[in-house]
């Protein structure tokens, strides 16, 4: 066996678990959730967000505002009952400059800039100054004491902003907003993108008690039959992108050890789209410096970290030519004189398929843990809504989630349906606004 063979075979060790190894997986998550949840030591926060489940029924046009990651949304959403709905208008703008004018996500940028900014987006939705309910995605970990105050616990996705962890959100949207002077916004409500995306669903499909997102972040929400906070059941955002009990090969030590929170976010770092590339360039980096690849050249472009995003391995994957063009091209394209053969290309799409496959391996088994949490014996039929780049683009990631539910639920796997939610965050958000903002409408002082 050449020595190349004879590495590859080790990283389908490495990066691979098999079913049993699963289940064990599963097991000790919904261990961690069942901790949480008792407020013993546990890797998942379990984070209330004191929402359950809509009628379907909520109607109004809603502002909705998605902060996730390095670009916001803010849109103006209708909702129609019966589970329809329309995005009436839409703002996205990344909050690091192309042309490099500013950086909002960078430790250089303060709370006061940061939301300044959230706002004056929002008021380019607003033509009057009549009263609009808000509803605010906010997709970092918060703890919450209702479903209208959050303080963030600290940033993930390698965002810096200062002064905002250990703040409350809604009062930092609050304030910039009447410094604006556009006090007629009113947040009613702030929730985690799982939140939103399970809402979103559950809005037309009464059964989703599970949402999820597969993109730049990784994190997954479940229905809590009872939880500790209420009588009612609840969306709890289990932050499982943090669980820690999950074995990791020496790519996934590297990669944490130069992340911006090394020891936390083990299974975001090795499922999320933000990690998932640098994964694969730390893996193929390995293999050049053991000279197997590319005749053990370390070309310039290579040697920088996160060149790699989940597009690019999404374009690898894709690459159906017998000759890895579209992989060759992509190279070319970084480095006209790397001089690679098809053994190089075809290195870069089986590490792709590699990293890409256990992580959807990965969310299913959270998945997995969390049926199985709120439904031991799998008598009822459930909806997991997933948003998010890897869910919707990336070749195989949907299928492999499916094949993994039926690796580990057998023929109760028939009962789980999972569905894309796409505009989750604004179009749950919005929902979320029409539940909260009735109640907070019968208040007489929100009555405007
Ligand atoms: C955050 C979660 C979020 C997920 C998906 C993670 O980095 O901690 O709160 O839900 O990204 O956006």
């Amino acid at each position: 066996m050449s020595n190349l063979t004879q590495a590859i075979r080790q990283l389908q060790e490495e990066f691979s678990a098999d079913t049993p190894q699963l289940h064990s997986i599963a097991a000790d998550f919904r261990r961690d959730m069942i901790n949480g949840l008792a407020g013993r030591p546990s890797s998942l926060a379990m984070l209330p967000s004191f929402l359950t489940r809509p009628s379907g029924q909520e109607q109004g046009i809603f502002l909705a505002l998605d902060f996730g990651g390095t670009n916001i949304r803010a849109l103006a959403v209708e909702l129609l009952g019966n589970g329809s709905f329309q995005i009436r208008d839409r703002q996205a703008l990344p909050l690091v400059d192309p042309a490099g004018g500013y950086n909002l996500i960078a430790d250089s940028a303060t709370a006061e800039e940061l939301f300044g900014f959230l706002a004056s987006q929002l008021a380019k939705l607003i033509p009057s100054s009549d009263i609009h309910l808000l509803g605010h995605t906010f997709s970092f970990p918060c703890r919450q004491t209702s479903a209208n105050d959050a303080i963030l616990l600290y940033w993930t996705k390698e965002i810096k902003t200062s002064g905002v962890e250990g703040r409350d959100i809604v009062q930092l949207l609050n304030t910039a907003l009447s410094q604006q002077g556009l006090s007629h916004i009113r947040p009613v409500v702030i929730l985690n993108d799982t939140v939103s995306a399970l809402i979103a669903a559950a809005y037309s499909d009464i059964r989703t008690d599970i949402g999820s997102i597969c993109g730049t972040g990784h994190n997954t929400c479940y229905l809590e039959p009872t939880p500790p906070q209420g009588t009612q059941p609840m969306y709890i955002n289990l932050e499982s992108g943090n669980f820690d009990k999950i074995p990791g090969n020496i790519y996934d030590i590297r990669l944490d050890r130069h992340s911006e929170r090394p020891g936390t976010g083990r299974l975001e770092k090795m499922c999320s789209g933000r990690y998932i590339g640098e994964l694969v360039r730390l893996v193929i980096l390995g293999l050049m410096e053991r000279d197997l690849i590319w005749g053990g050249r370390v070309p310039a472009f290579f040697a920088a970290a996160n060149i790699l995003s989940g597009e690019d391995l999404a374009l690898f994957l894709s690459d159906a030519t017998p000759r890895l063009e579209r992989i060759a091209a992509w190279l070319n394209s970084r480095d006209p004189a790397a001089g690679h053969t098809l053994a190089d290309r075809s290195l870069f799409k089986t590490v792709a398929s590699l990293v890409v496959t256990r992580s959807a391996r990965l969310a299913a088994v959270t998945y997995t843990a969390a049926l199985r949490h709120m439904d031991p014996d799998m008598s009822q039929p459930h909806t997991i809504a997933i948003d998010g780049s890897l869910y919707e683009k990336m070749p195989g990631y949907a299928q492999t989630i499916h094949t993994t539910l039926g690796d580990l639920l057998g023929e109760k796997s028939g009962l789980v349906r999972c569905r894309l939610a796409k505009d989750g965050s604004g179009v749950g958000a919005a929902v979320a606004a029409a539940i909260c903002g009735s109640f907070q409408s019968a208040d007489p002082a929100f009555s405007g």
